[in-house]
């Protein structure tokens, strides 16, 4: 077995392990990244593209920011839409001039992975038989084996930043965890469109037959999501099908509807909430999906991510520098209070976005939650202060 060090050895090459590694080159601390996908996948995969103001701030401060400065899309508003009317929330106007960025989670990732290739630090696509040992002592240690090669890669701290389905969160003795986790009655069909987005700004849509979402990706680009249910089989979804229930869910009075295009991309994803406490565990240190998941309804999956990375990044510079380990050991604490804030603000965008079953019978409890969710969004749009409580969780706190 071939033997290497390092100091922090990161596994999962996502948003969240790219980033910290280029927190962390940044500060001169060596790390080693694992990523058992190839690059090409890990790329090419579509995920989320809406990037909070920290997150947009942060990438432009370490140096990430040229693209995204000319190709990101910079949003002061969202539109709530319902009864057939689009009503505008001025995120930028109530926040004091913060607003979102609609660039790719695969275009932040394809510049992270050009930072590492300009550095000399370690990126391995395609490993496998990883398993993580002694993160409970001195000098943890990650097996893996690339290119048919086994090694044994002792670092100072290991970072778990594989995902929802990863093997750093599961190696935790489950004495010495507690996972929340609910599961949401509803799943996104979301497609890809090669068509101009046919408004400026993102709509959030409640309709009687269920939520629908119109958002995008570039100026050429248009993303759309359909709330259906969970053992919904995507094989069911014709093109045709899909556009006449995206029209019915999302037309307005004023006839605006999303623009028609070739769809290059189909999926259905389903929604939970997660969050695994503590988020560390001796010199283990979990960050973005594997210690906690968010519905995509509040957008916040890939933000939380990296806040995760900065406090992290931050805590780990501290530590080299001054051998100080108490930013660490806060580590998970902060970050537990930012997850169960955006836990909170999710599951409130999706419990007033969604129809738990679309009957409506009057007398049932679904009737009761209609005229419910209705009242919701009738407060929201009318006052002020509710308009900024959602604005002000949506474009995100700072880091902290
Ligand atoms: N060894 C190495 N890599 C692994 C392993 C493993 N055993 N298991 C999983 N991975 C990799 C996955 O292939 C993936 O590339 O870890 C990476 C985790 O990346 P993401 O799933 O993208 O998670 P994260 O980096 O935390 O990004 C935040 O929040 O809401 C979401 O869409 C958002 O994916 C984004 C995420
Ligand atoms: C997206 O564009 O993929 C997107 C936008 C807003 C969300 C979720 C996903 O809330």
């Amino acid at each position: 077995m071939e033997q290497i060090r390092t100091q922090v050895g990161i596994v999962g090459g996502g948003p969240a392990g790219l980033m910290l590694g280029h927190l962390l080159s940044l500060r001169g601390i060596h790390s080693f990244i694992l990523e058992d996908r190839s690059q090409e996948h890990v790329i090419e995969r579509v995920r989320a593209g809406v990037l909070e103001q920290s997150t947009v701030d942060l990438l432009h401060e370490v140096g990430l920011g040229d693209r995204l400065g000319r190709e990101g899309l910079r949003h002061e508003g969202i539109y709530v839409a319902f009864g057939g009317e689009r009503h505008r929330i001025p995120l930028a106007e109530l926040t004091g001039g913060r607003a979102i960025t609609i660039y790719g989670q695969n275009e932040v990732v394809r510049d992270l992975i050009d930072a590492r290739a300009a550095t000399a630090e370690p990126l391995r696509f395609e490993v496998d038989e990883v398993s993580i040992r002694d993160f409970d002592v001195q000098q943890p240690k990650i097996h893996f084996r690339h290119e048919g090669r086994h090694h044994e890669l002792t670092c100072d701290f290991i970072a778990g930043c594989d995902g929802s389905h990863g093997i750093c969160q599961p190696t935790i003795p489950a004495a010495q965890v507690k996972i929340y986790e609910r599961v949401y009655p509803f799943a996104w069909l979301g497609i890809l469109v090669d068509a101009a987005p046919s408004s400026d700004e993102l709509v959030y849509s409640l309709h009687d037959r269920g939520f629908a979402l119109f958002s995008m990706r570039s100026p050429h680009v248009t993303r759309l999501y359909l709330q259906v249910s969970p053992e919904e089989d995507i094989d069911q979804w014709s093109d045709e099908r899909i556009w006449s229930e995206l029209d019915l869910r999302l037309h307005t009075s004023d006839g605006w509807r999303p623009h028609r295009g070739p769809i290059t991309q189909k999926g259905i994803t389903r929604m939970r909430s997660v969050v695994v406490e503590p988020m560390d565990h001796g010199r283990l240190f979990l960050a973005g999906d594997a210690a906690h998941i968010v519905p995509p309804t509040g957008a916040k999956g890939l933000n939380l991510a990296m806040a995760d990375v900065w406090r992290l990044a931050g805590a780990l510079d501290k530590f080299y520098q001054s051998g100080s380990e108490t930013e660490l050991r806060s580590y998970s604490e902060r970050g537990l209070r930012r997850t169960w804030r955006a836990q909170r603000f999710s599951a409130w965008m999706t419990s007033t976005l969604h129809r738990e079953n679309s009957s409506g019978a009057s007398g049932s409890s679904s009737a009761f939650e209609q005229r419910r969710q209705r009242a919701e969004l009738e407060y929201l749009i009318s006052s002020r202060a509710a308009m900024t409580s959602l604005a002000e969780n949506y474009v995100g706190v700072p880091f902290d």
